[in-house]
C-alpha cells in the first residue's frame, strides 16, 4: 500500500542536528535533496553558514554540502522520507525522557503529506516506536500507519569522535512496519552506505539490538570498574592484567573507566525501566550501572589516600585536571562523569585548573559553571588524566616533572601514561 503512495522523487528530511543528525545529513545529501530541520535556531544558522558546532564533519563539508538547513516546521512537508535524530535522555528519576521524540512526532505528523515514511534512529526502548510514536501520528494525521504513511527504526551506531567510523561506513540495521516498508527503507539507507545494511525482522528486534550493543558495553565496563577495585587492594595493575589475560584468543578487552556521555550511561535505564514494567527488575544491568556510577567515589577515595600519603593537604591543593569531555578526541561534555570528580574535588576545597583543547570554554561555564584554562603551565600538587585526548598522548615525564610542585603525583584515569617509566612518580590509575 504505502508503496504506491510513496512518491519517486525522494526528498529526506532530517528532525534534530546534533552529534548524529548533522553527519547523517551530509551523507544523504550526497544523493538526495536534503532538508536539515532542529528547533534550535542558533545551529540552524551556524549550519547555513558552514560552521560545524558538533565538529564532527571534515572541514568545509558543509559548505560543500546542498542541505538545506531550517527551523521552519513547514519545510518538512516537502519531504517524503523523514528521519528522527532527536535526544532521548533520562529523567532524574533514571526514567526514559521521551519528550523530544514526542515533540518532534507531533511536529512532523502536524506538517506531513500522505505516503511520508518516518524512521526513528533515537535510542529507546523495544516498542518504543509502535506504542508511543505511531498513535500520535494517526491521532494528529487521521492517517493510517501501513496505509497513509509507515515508519521504520534504523538505531544510529556511530562513536562521537574524531578517529571514529564515519557514518557512512557503519553498517546500518533497518526495519519497517511491514514488508513494503523495509524495502523501501533499505532501499534509501543502501544507496547512500558503503557497508550496506542489516533488515532486522521487525522494529522491535532493532530498537533491542540497539540498546543491547550499549548495555553489553556498560555490564563489560563495570566488570572491569570492580575488578580494578579488587585488584587495586591487592597493589596489582588492572591494566597488566587485562594485557596478560587479553592474550587469550576468546577474551574480551574492555577497560575499567568512567562510563559518561548520552549513549552507555543512560541506554540501559531504558531497558530497565521497560523491564520493571514487565514485572522483572534486571540485577545485572542495574547493578552494572551501580557499579560505573560508584567508581567516581572509587577515585576520589584514591585521591585523598594518596594526597594523605604523601603529605598534600587537598584544601590547600593545586590539582591540574586534563580533559573534561565525555570521551577522547570529541568536544561532546554532556554528562561527563569527570565533572563530578572535579565537583568532589572543589567541594572539598582543592583548588582545581581544568585544560580541555576540544570542549568549548561557554559551554562548560554555560553547563558547569566551571572554567576552562587557556594553558596548562603551572606547579601543581597532582595531575589527573581525566580523558585521552591526542594531544596529551604525547605527555613525558619532563613535562610531568615540570607542572609538578614537588614529586608528581599522577591520576591517569586512562592509563594513558602506562608505558612511561613510574620510578619517580607517585602514580595511580584505574
Ligand atoms: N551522539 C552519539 O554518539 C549517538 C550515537 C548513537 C545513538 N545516539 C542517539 O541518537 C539520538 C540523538 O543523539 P545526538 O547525540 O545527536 O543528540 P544531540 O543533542 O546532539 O542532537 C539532537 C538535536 O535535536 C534537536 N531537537 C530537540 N528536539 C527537537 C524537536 N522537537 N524537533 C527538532 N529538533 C529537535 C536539538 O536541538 C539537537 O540539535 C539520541 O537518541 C542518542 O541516544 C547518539
Amino acid at each position: 500500500m504505502i508503496k504506491e503512495m510513496f512518491e519517486d522523487k525522494k526528498i529526506i528530511g532530517v528532525v534534530g542536528l546534533g552529534y548524529v543528525g548533522l553527519p547523517l545529513s551530509t551523507v544523504f545529501s550526497k544523493k538526495y535533496e536534503v532538508i536539515g530541520f532542529d528547533v534550535d535556531k542558533s545551529k540552524i544558522e551556524n549550519y547555513s553558514k558552514g560552521i560545524d558546532v558538533t565538529n564532527e564533519l571534515e572541514e568545509d563539508t558543509l559548505k560543500n554540502s546542498n542541505i538545506k538547513f531550517s527551523s521552519n516546521p513547514q519545510d518538512l512537508s516537502k519531504a517524503n522520507f523523514i528521519i528522527i535524530t532527536v535526544p532521548t535522555p533520562i529523567h532524574k528519576d533514571e526514567s526514559p525522557d521521551l519528550s523530544y521524540v514526542i515533540s518532534a512526532t507531533e511536529t512532523v505528523a502536524s506538517n506531513m503529506k500522505e505516503g511520508t515514511i518516518i524512521v526513528y534512529e533515537s535510542t529507546v526502548f523495544p516498542g518504543a516506536t509502535e506504542e508511543v510514536c505511531i498513535p500520535i501520528i494517526e491521532e494528529i494525521t487521521g492517517f493510517k500507519c501501513g496505509k497513509e504513511f509507515s515508519v521504520g527504526y534504523s538505531p544510529e551506531r556511530i562513536n562521537p569522535g574524531k578517529n571514529s567510523k564515519d557514518v557512512s561506513d557503519i553498517v546500518k540495521i533497518v526495519s519497517g512496519y511491514d514488508e513494503e516498508t523495509t524495502n523501501i527503507i533499505s532501499e534509501i539507507y543502501d544507496s547512500v552506505l558503503n557497508n550496506g545494511i542489516y533488515r532486522a525482522p521487525s522494529i522491535k528486534v532493532a530498537e533491542a539490538a540497539k540498546i543491547t550493543e550499549n548495555i553489553q558495553r556498560d555490564v563489560n565496563i563495570a566488570l572491569m570498574n570492580e575488578l580494578s577495585i579488587i585488584f587495586d587492594k591487592m597493589d596489582l595493575d588492572t591494566n597488566e592484567i587485562i594485557d596478560a589475560a587479553g592474550t587469550k584468543w576468546n577474551f574480551m578487552k574492555f577497560r575499567p573507566g568512567l562510563v559518561g556521555g548520552h549513549c552507555i550511561g543512560i541506554d540501559p535505564y531504558y531497558l530497565i525501566y521497560k523491564s520493571k514494567k514487565l514485572n522483572y527488575s534486571p540485577r545485572l544491568l542495574q547493578t552494572s550501572r551501580n557499579v560505573n556510577e560508584d567508581i567516581i567515589n572509587q577515585i576520589i577515595k584514591n585521591i585523598l589516600l594518596t594526597f594523605i600519603d604523601n603529605e598534600v593537604n587537598i584544601k590547600k591543593s593545586n590539582i591540574l585536571v586534563l580533559g573534561i569531555t565525555f570521551k577522547e578526541n570529541c568536544n561532546d561534555i554532556r554528562n561527563s562523569k569527570i565533572v563530578e570528580v572535579i565537583d568532589e574535588l572543589k567541594d572539598i576545597g582543592a583548588n582545581v585548573t581544568i585544560y580541555d583543547p576540544l570542549a568549548d570554554a561557554e559551554e562548560v561555564k554555560t553547563f558547569y559553571d566551571l572554567e576552562l584554562s587557556d594553558d596548562i603551565e603551572g606547579e601543581y600538587d597532582s595531575i589527573i588524566i581525566g580523558v585521552s585526548h591526542d594531544e596529551f598522548k604525547d605527555l613525558t615525564i619532563d613535562d610531568i616533572n615540570r607542572l609538578s610542585k614537588n614529586k608528581p603525583i599522577v591520576f591517569d584515569l586512562k592509563s594513558l601514561l602506562k608505558e612511561l617509566s613510574k620510578e619517580d612518580i607517585v602514580y595511580w590509575s584505574l
